[in-house]
């Protein structure tokens, strides 16, 4: 099932907008920013009916589809909108990812995470494969002046907040040219992937918290380092990536 939803969405992506970048990633970043959406919505349900409350969880996917948000108005500001067809059928597509994600989040939290690791590990790959294919070009054209304001000038709080793997330190990327943005974004994409991962792990109640949450510095090395690890061997398509998540 999550394979299937998954290869779905890459499908649409790969056949349909094979050799349109800037319309397939608005279509991708409208699409993936939905699921956050929809943890955040069932958490903000739980905490309602008095089940169980997570606030900094739904802090931190907050800030993810935030972060996804901003993706979303760079491929905007270069024009990956501007035809009706794209717009409606990523709209549509959105719309019916949400609902399924809720579903699978009530009954399947971690399978509904997995979901969203398999998304983010494909988006880091297309923008990886996109940077090597137009190194040149994107170096020539200037940043957009949302992903300035995003990565650079505006309040980061919300930046810092969706990023769990404090390990590597504070991020704070470039934004010298279009090149330095789609670096950006892809790193945010692998950084996404880091969260998910942590979000599977069996003991995530425990350990799982927003990166501003004092108990963060408590997380001993060794479960940030198994988290990098996990994500690096994931993104790499390694099979021992699902058991490293597991443990
Ligand atoms: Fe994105
Ligand atoms: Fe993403």
């Amino acid at each position: 099932m999550i394979n299937l939803l998954v290869n779905i969405l890459v499908f649409v992506m790969e056949k349909i907008y094979g050799d349109k970048p800037y319309p397939r990633f608005y279509v991708l970043e409208t699409v993936a920013r939905v699921p956050y959406f929809a943890y955040t919505s069932v958490l903000h349900l739980y905490e309602t009916l008095g089940l169980w409350r997570k606030s900094d969880w739904m802090k931190v996917h907050f800030a993810e589809s935030w972060n996804e948000l901003h993706h979303l108005l760079i491929m905007e500001s270069l024009g990956g909108d501007s035809n009706w067809f794209d717009r409606i059928l990523a709209r549509t597509s959105a719309l019916i990812y949400y609902w399924i994600l809720v579903v699978i989040y009530l009954f399947n939290p971690r399978a509904a995470y997995h979901f969203m690791q398999l998304v983010e590990q494909h988006a880091y790959h297309s923008y990886n494969n996109f940077l090597m294919a137009h190194t040149e070009e994107l170096k020539a054209q200037p940043a957009p002046a949302i992903a300035i304001n995003y990565y650079r000038d505006g309040d980061l709080y919300m930046f810092d907040e969706f990023q769990t793997g404090q390990h590597s330190g504070i991020r704070r990327p470039l934004v010298d040219n279009l090149y330095d943005v789609f670096v950006a974004i892809r790193d945010d994409e692998k950084e996404h992937v880091k969260t998910m991962v942590a979000c599977q792990k069996p003991n995530a109640y425990e350990t799982f918290h927003s990166p501003h949450s004092p108990e963060v510095k408590n997380l001993p090395d060794e479960e940030l380092q198994a988290i990098e690890t996990a994500t690096q061997l994931a993104i790499d398509g390694m099979k021992e990536a699902k058991q490293t998540v597991l443990k």
